[in-house]
């Protein structure tokens, strides 16, 4: 099996988003993590630090769409957070393989996996060709640049980074740039890794503190609205809003 067709299986199976639960049910992190996720810890050994265009595409698709993810990042309470997404178009930035992106297509009107990456964005586009044709129509991948995710005028009402936001670099001037992508009230969710020695995720020296975010949102224009440390054992997770 491919590393897409093995992607699309564990969507379809693992994730039970297109089948299993209906559209607007959340997705459930708890049957996942008892049926199929092995504990935590058998994420401890040392994962490549993934990097912008760089790293054994490979190894980044596998650490991306890790089993144990469910466990510890809990998607289907994530995207709960985002409330009612009817009639909204998502952008994913940073979007990587879609892990979010494709969880998120059964519930808005459209989302827009954007990534600086073209592996990524060839990858993203061959699974959609394997989403039922109603999902497939609200579902495209956008080829972003470092400093601009490439969003047309207020064309998206939600935007989020997951384990994206220290990828970033000028991170003030981006969410500038963002803003002008977003509906005025739209919401943006960032969840990224706590500063710990953790057996997930980056070294510490590489990722950016939640008070750093948080100052760096206000900066930028945006109001925000929650920001939370304890959710999620590895991340924090900060959702503002665009005034
Ligand atoms: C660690 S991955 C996270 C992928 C995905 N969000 C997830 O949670 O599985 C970071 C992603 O951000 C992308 N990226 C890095 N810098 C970016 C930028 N300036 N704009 C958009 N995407 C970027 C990378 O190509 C990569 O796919």
């Amino acid at each position: 099996m491919n590393r897409v067709s093995l992607f699309v299986t564990l969507i379809f199976a693992g994730a039970g988003l297109f089948g299993c639960q209906g559209e607007s049910a959340p997705a459930s992190d708890a049957p996942m993590a008892r049926e199929t996720a092995p504990p935590p810890m058998a994420t401890s050994v040392e994962r490549p630090v993934p990097r912008p265009g760089g790293g054994n595409f490979e190894n980044l698709v596998a650490d991306y769409e890790s089993k144990d993810r469910v466990i510890w990042q809990k998607p289907g309470m994530v995207i709960s957070i985002l409330g009612e997404l009817d009639g909204k178009t998502v952008a994913d930035i940073g979007a990587g393989t879609g892990y979010f992106a494709f969880r998120l297509v059964p519930r808005a009107k459209k989302v827009i996996g954007v990534d600086i990456d073209p592996r990524f964005i060839s990858f993203m586009d061959s699974v959609k060709v394997r989403l039922p044709v109603q999902y497939q129509a609200r579902f495209e991948t956008r080829l972003a640049k470092t400093d601009d995710p490439m969003l047309k005028p207020e064309e998206a009402d939600v935007a989020i980074f997951v384990n994206t936001y220290a990828y970033i670099s000028n991170r003030e001037q981006y969410l500038k740039t963002l803003a002008k992508g977003l509906t005025t009230g739209a919401q943006v969710l960032i969840i990224d890794f706590k500063k710990n020695s953790l057996p997930v995720g980056p070294s510490d020296n590489f990722k950016v503190s939640l008070s750093q975010v948080e100052k760096e949102l206000a900066a930028a224009g945006f109001e925000v609205a929650n920001a939370d440390n304890e959710a999620l054992d590895y991340q924090y997770i900060v959702l503002a809003t665009k005034k």
